[in-house]
């Protein structure tokens, strides 16, 4: 099971990510941060270079294992927008997807798009049934993407906190599969 290293979403271009976007995907978190710190436990202000090859190179070695299938997004003007991945850590007939979006890039309907178009693409995958998003239950932009990508609550449960903007309480929601 491998999904395509590269899927259009509308305007937007999701790709395998490679090292060489390092530098950029570093400049993207560090300039996102306040918006990213709240709930994502690796956005912190030490967030630098290393962290990001380091984030890179795992990557690179989780596709090749079959792990995790993470993207970068790329937007209308070739720049990095974002980030978003399918991991199959919650079971064999699952995915779930992440993401993180650029500040300078929110708001304009990209994230929705993206995840729409990745879900898609994750429905086809042989044996993969369900796709799952699970967010903490006071993140309310990451819980509008969700339902306007069409994913209903399926079960609310507890979660470690590891961001600051985090409660405690996770909300998981899925789509299925039609066919
Ligand atoms: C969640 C995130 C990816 C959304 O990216 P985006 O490209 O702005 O998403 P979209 O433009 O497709 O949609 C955003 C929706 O969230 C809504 N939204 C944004 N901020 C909000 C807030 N503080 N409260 C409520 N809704 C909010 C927007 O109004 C929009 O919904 P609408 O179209 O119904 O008005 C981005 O905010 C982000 O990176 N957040 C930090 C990281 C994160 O939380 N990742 C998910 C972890 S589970």
């Amino acid at each position: 099971m491998e999904p395509p290293e590269t899927i259009i979403a509308g305007e937007l271009v999701l790709r395998r990510w490679q090292l060489v976007w390092a530098g950029e995907a570093t400049a993207a978190v560090r300039e996102s941060l306040p918006e990213l710190t709240p709930w994502l436990p690796w956005a912190t202000a030490e967030y630098d270079a290393d962290a990001s090859r380091a984030f890179l190179e795992t990557s690179i070695e989780e596709w090749a294992k079959g792990t995790t299938f993470n993207y970068g997004i790329f937007a209308p003007d070739g720049a990095l927008a974002g980030g978003i991945g399918l991991i199959t850590r919650m079971g064999p007939d699952v995915l779930e997807i992440g993401y993180w979006m650029r500040t300078a890039y929110a708001g304009r309907g990209y994230m929705t798009a993206a995840v729409e178009a990745l879900t898609e693409v994750a429905l086809t995958l042989p044996g993969i049934e369900r796709v799952a998003i699970r967010h903490d239950a006071a993140n309310a932009a990451s819980a509008a993407v969700a339902i306007k990508a069409g994913f209903a609550e399926v079960e609310r449960v507890p979660s470690e906190i590891g961001a600051p903007g985090e409660t405690g309480t996770d909300v998981i929601r899925e789509r299925r599969s039609t066919a």
